[in-house]
């Protein structure tokens, strides 16, 4: 796989135009000698100032490698729903054969990605949902399981502590995004009705400074807490530093979410945090995904029987 930068495109997309969609040429080659297209592959990301999303950029890269047909051009839009907008739009001016986008934000993506999908265009959608049907595929993790699922940990942790009331600070995500809403509704579920009392909700929008400085202001405030659940490691993590730097690092449990081997699980083997739920970033099931969505012929092998390997169940053709 070759990654492609903007200036690449242009080249990339005269050889799209030269070889449209499908996997012959028409007039040039006989059906048999099928040669394979190539195909340019859009992947708009919304930040890749976040471990998580840098882990699913290389996930991308490293699966698309094993297709050698598949073209990925990368754009990160930093943080900036206008910019990730804009990204979308610009890769339908520039007629690419498929889109993915993990989006910032669900409904200023929404409308992007349905003109997109007008256009003729398939759209895999990773991780945070946009709303309606105009998408081809959504690939994601329930996020209201894994938030139920942190909730259940926390009660059950704190229950074998023997702490009766317990005080937890949830630090939350971007609550205009799915994921966020999601990890907080199983959340609250988990403890409807235990010992735990949410004391403090501060949004941290997936950044560790954010949480770090969030966490610094909740300190402040209370003098007893029991427990952090921050909706990602960044999150929980940016919780632990404030914390640590106070002096009170050990007074609570500290619970994320991402799980990946060298952040989330890595902070667990050290003590940083108490646990993690994994959350995978979907990028090698979206190049796989892709691949089948692109493909427009599979040829499949034939077998002979005689009556000499009938017995035997016959023979693939070599
Ligand atoms: C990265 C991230 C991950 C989180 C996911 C939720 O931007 O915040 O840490 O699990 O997005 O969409």
């Amino acid at each position: 796989m070759k990654t492609v930068d903007a200036t690449g495109l242009l080249a990339l997309l005269l050889a799209a135009v030269l070889l449209p969609g499908g996997c012959t040429r028409p007039g040039s080659q006989s059906e048999q000698e099928v040669q394979q297209d190539v195909y340019t592959i859009g992947m708009s990301q919304c930040n890749r100032n976040e471990p998580w999303r840098v882990q699913m950029d290389a996930d991308v890269r490293a699966a698309a490698e094993k297709y050698p047909h598949l073209k990925v051009i990368f754009k990160d839009a930093q943080n900036d729903t206008v910019m990730q907008q804009t990204h979308v739009e610009d890769f339908v001016s520039a007629g690419v054969d498929l889109i993915i986008i993990s989006p910032k934000e669900t409904d200023p993506l929404t409308k992007p990605v349905a003109k997109a999908y007008d256009a003729g265009i398939p759209v895999i959608v990773l991780d945070r949902a946009v709303r309606g049907r105009k998408f081809t595929c959504f690939i994601g993790a329930d996020n209201v399981a894994i938030g139920r699922a942190a909730g259940d940990w926390l009660v059950d942790t704190l229950q074998k502590k023997g702490i009766q009331e317990a005080k937890v600070v949830e630090l939350k995500g971007l609550m205009t995004s799915e994921p966020g809403k999601d990890r907080n509704k199983g959340f609250r579920e988990a403890i409807a009705g235990s010992q735990i009392e949410v004391i403090a909700e501060p949004e941290m929008e997936w950044l560790e400074d954010k949480a770090r400085k969030e966490m610094e202001s909740v300190l402040d405030q209370f003098s007893e807490i029991h427990a952090v659940y921050a909706h990602n490691d960044p999150g929980a993590h940016g919780a632990y530093l404030a914390a640590k730097a106070a002096g009170r690092e050990k007074e609570m449990l500290f619970v994320g979410i991402d799980a990946l081997p060298h952040e989330g699980v890595d902070y667990v083997s050290r003590g940083i945090l108490d646990a993690t739920f994994e959350y995978p970033t979907c990028g090698k099931e979206a190049v796989e995904l892709a691949d089948k969505i692109l493909t427009k012929k599979v040829v499949l092998g034939s077998r002979l029987f005689s009556k000499e390997n009938v017995d035997r169940g016959g023979q693939p053709l070599d």
